[in-house]
């Protein structure tokens, strides 16, 4: 029975038809038939700053630039990955159903509302491909996370800006005021990226089973385990009541698995099937697979790195009330505050002092975002932004 449900997720999701020259010639044809891979932004553009990557990245002393967790991956997932060394000579597609078997047991869902990824990112440019092809367009917050509409956008897709609400949260009236005709999808990022506020569950559950109606409703999950509870605010169960929703996963934050790579999204089956056309399905390597197993819900370790998470997120806090400085109160692994110099230049200052964070613009501000990180990095800072501010 195991074996059988770990053949079909294979078969499924790596389109291994017939041996192995059918699995490459499959995935071959799939990349050939994606003219799109040429006209991704280069990295440096997507995951941080460009010189963030280009001058600082080897000397930095505080790493608080990508939403990262220092304090992860666990030790019992380090321990799976170098035992899963040995065989990974061998495709991993046996231990790649087990994995999509843990999930949907833990989520009370089958296997076929997954799809998994080397990261969330292959997934949010699939659903980019996906609904805005033909010319459709993405709704998003502003400023909210971009892959998604960036890469729509670098495409066929329009994207639709929608600004915050006063206290910095996604405004699911003004974005559902903005659904027309053209509307291919309506991407909700929550908590979200770059302001770390969250929408109330109750709204927003209310807004995905009125919206999906109309138009899928894409819910990027990210940093849901930063949350207090996250299965009490999860949309994933919006998706078990049939709704026209996607819910994006990722183990790159809490998990600590950012260059790990492992992400998956959870939709309706014909939605998967339909985002499978833009995923090889088979990226995941055996050693992160392996870890990943392990590390899925691993209670007592993610309990302990929310916690180190909170505790140099309070001491961020009280530096910033120190300096005289306001910031928006975050329920995520980074915080938004708003700068009083030109960000650009904040952020290559900090730089020089060996500590990488991100800027932004928008409500006429200059903001900076800074990721929590071990205490450490927080008190570097501490000391480059007292120089300063
Ligand atoms: C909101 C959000 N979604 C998705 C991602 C992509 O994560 P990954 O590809 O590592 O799963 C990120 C990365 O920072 C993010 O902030």
């Amino acid at each position: 029975m195991a074996n059988s449900l770990n053949r079909r997720t294979w078969i499924k999701s790596s389109a291994l038809m017939a041996g192995g020259l059918a699995f490459f010639s499959g995935t071959i044809s799939k990349l050939a038939a994606m003219p799109v891979l040429k006209k991704i932004a280069p990295l440096a553009n997507r995951v941080t700053d460009q010189a963030a990557i280009l001058n600082g990245g080897p000397v930095l002393k505080a790493r608080l630039l990508a939403n990262e967790n220092p304090f992860g991956p666990s030790p019992a997932a380090k321990k799976a990955i170098q035992e899963a060394l040995d065989l990974s000579y061998q495709y991993p597609m046996f231990s790649m159903g087990t994995l999509y078997n843990k999930i949907a047991t833990y989520e009370g869902i089958s296997e076929n509302n997954i799809l998994m990824e080397s990261g969330s990112s292959p997934l949010l440019l699939a659903a980019a491909l996906l609904y805005s092809k033909g010319g459709k367009s993405i709704i998003t917050g502003d400023p909210s996370y971009e892959d998604l509409p960036s890469h729509a956008q670098q495409f066929d897709g329009k994207w639709v800006k929608v600004p915050l609400t006063v206290d910095y949260k996604l405004d699911l009236d003004a974005m559902e005021a903005k659904i027309d005709a053209n509307t291919g999808l309506i991407y909700i990022c929550n908590p979200n990226n770059p302001t770390a506020t969250i929408l109330d569950t109750a709204k927003l559950k209310a807004f995905c089973e009125r919206v999906s109606k109309k138009v899928t409703v894409f819910v990027d999950e990210a940093y849901i385990d930063y949350l207090p509870d996250p299965q009490a605010s999860t949309m994933i169960n919006a998706v078990k009541a049939g709704h026209n929703v996607i819910v994006a996963r990722t183990f790159s934050k809490l998990y600590g698995f950012a260059g790990l790579r492992c992400g998956y999204v959870i939709a309706q089956p014909e939605t998967i099937k339909a985002l499978s056309i833009y995923s090889t399905g088979f990226s995941l390597s055996a050693t992160t697979i392996a870890g990943a197993i392990v590390a899925y819900r691993e209670e007592a370790f993610l309990k302990e790195a929310l916690q180190k998470t909170l505790a140099s997120k309070e001491y961020l806090y009280s530096v910033l009330k120190k300096e005289g400085y306001e910031y928006i109160p975050s329920s995520a692994n980074f915080v938004m505050f708003p700068l009083k110099m030109d960000s650009k230049k904040f952020v290559s200052e900090m730089m020089k002092r060996g500590v990488g964070v991100r800027s932004w613009q928008f409500n006429n501000k200059e903001w900076c975002r800074v990721s929590i990180g071990r205490m450490d990095e927080m008190e570097a800072f501490a000391d480059a932004f007292k120089q300063l501010s």
